[in-house]
């Protein structure tokens, strides 16, 4: 694999120079390295790797994997026409959905992608309208884990999954409509640090996958959920380990179930996390008895992990980096309090004027962003190979208010 080339402080600032910010900044050779080397590390080799365009269906980074042969895993009808728009065949897109309308189940049929199901009254719905058809199921694997509790999708307090419990009146229903189960799934959630946790929800998939109740099998999928650092503490998951560790649970299922299935995973942050950095600018400094606050132009719509999650994302001033170190505020342009991206953060000291960079902001932070306030999204710049591409143009404040009664019917 190529080593990947990392984008320097001075390139950081060339391109907020040329681009404006706040500005998105993607390194596109980083997303390829990190999609690529989840093939290297697990070995079982009827693999595929859907990348959860959820953390960011950014059209740049979408074409880059497709042409890097990626698997897609959609959540909504406009996830599933935008992968289809881009080249993405519909074999290779998975429609796990969620509480979705019966026009949403009818748009997304007619397409062609395969649905992950993941209640039983949709299940129902589905196959009393479209039977004989393929489907996946999802179940709850019943583990809890992930950074955050909003962010663990299994478990007793989760809207997520068929209990395993179940799996009696999945039979009963795919058997009524003669669906054909070529798939089970889970998702135990999202920045799982404990390893165990992963072996464990495979284990009680494969529980299910093991009664042999379900004959037309072809592949079992265990979600992502696949953890990177944030902050410079964090211990990095030895993924090399992890791989081999999850290929031979798979592999000694395989022996006993007596067929080799497909093993799919869906990583979202693990592959675009870490190749993502909002540049923005401090325009107003204040100490308030003695706390440094900063005023950026950015704000928690344009990134809302921290808000969100209580998320820690490492800043750096690109501007002033041998300053001496002081503890700010960074704090963005919204109008409420808790539109901080960090608190009482040790930084080099920080001028009116100097740019920072946020690390770590590839994935669910621009596909979670809005225009609260009336501020429109940043302008988003892949890097690929030394070449800038800016695949998302920032709205200009007059053409978003022009957008904003475009949308409207009273203009
Ligand atoms: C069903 C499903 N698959 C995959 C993912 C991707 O998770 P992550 O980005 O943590 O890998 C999510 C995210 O919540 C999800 O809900």
């Amino acid at each position: 694999m190529k080593k990947t080339k990392i984008i320097d402080r001075n390139s950081f600032l060339k391109y907020a120079e040329k681009y404006g910010t706040p500005l998105y900044v993607y390194n596109g050779d980083l997303i390829i390295n990190r999609y690529s080397e989840l093939y290297n590390y697990i070995t079982w080799p009827k693999l595929k790797i859907l990348y959860a365009m959820k953390a960011n269906y950014n059209v740049g980074i979408l074409n880059l994997l497709k042409n890097n042969r990626a698997f897609l895993d959609t959540v909504s009808p406009a996830e599933v026409h935008l992968g289809l728009k881009l080249g993405f065949e519909k074999e290779d897109i998975l429609f796990t959905s969620n509480n979705i309308t019966d026009d949403e189940m009818h748009e997304v049929k007619k397409t062609g992608v395969l649905f992950n199901i993941g209640a039983l009254s949709s299940l129902e719905k589905f196959g009393s309208v479209y039977p004989e058809s393929k489907v996946c199921i999802r179940f709850n694997p019943d583990v809890y884990a992930g950074e955050h509790k909003h962010v663990q999708t299994a478990g007793s307090i989760t809207k997520f999954g068929v209990l395993l419990s179940e799996v009696d009146r999945v039979l009963e229903i795919t058997n009524k409509y003669n669906l054909k189960v070529i798939g089970l799934h889970e998702h135990t959630g999202s920045g799982i640090g404990e390893t165990e946790k992963v072996y464990e929800s495979m284990t009680s998939l494969l529980g299910i996958a093991k009664r042999n109740l379900f004959p037309d099998l072809e592949f079992i999928d265990f979600g992502g959920g696949f953890k990177v650092p944030y902050s410079p503490t964090t211990k990095r998951i030895d993924y090399a380990s992890f791989g081999k560790k999850i290929s031979s649970i798979f592999s000694n299922f395989c022996k006993e179930y007596g067929k080799d299935l497909f093993m799919y995973f869906e990583p979202g942050k693990y592959i675009v996390a870490e190749s993502g950095h909002l540049i923005i600018e401090v325009n107003t400094l204040k100490n308030n008895r003695g706390r440094l606050i900063a005023g950026t132009n950015s704000g928690f719509n344009h990134l809302i992990r921290p808000l969100l999650y209580g998320s820690y994302h490492q800043i750096e001033n690109i501007s002033n980096p041998a300053g001496e170190i002081k503890i700010y505020d960074i704090c963005g342009n919204i109008c409420e309090t808790g539109d901080c991206f960090a608190e009482q953060r040790e930084l080099s000291e920080i001028r009116e004027g100097d740019k920072l960079i946020i690390k770590n902001a590839g994935a669910y932070c621009y596909s979670m962003g809005s225009i609260y306030n009336l501020r429109a999204m940043p302008s988003e710049l892949l890097i690929v190979n030394g070449n800038e591409l800016l695949v998302t143009k920032r709205p200009s404040n007059k053409e978003l208010a022009e957008l904003v009664l475009s949308g409207s019917n009273l203009n």
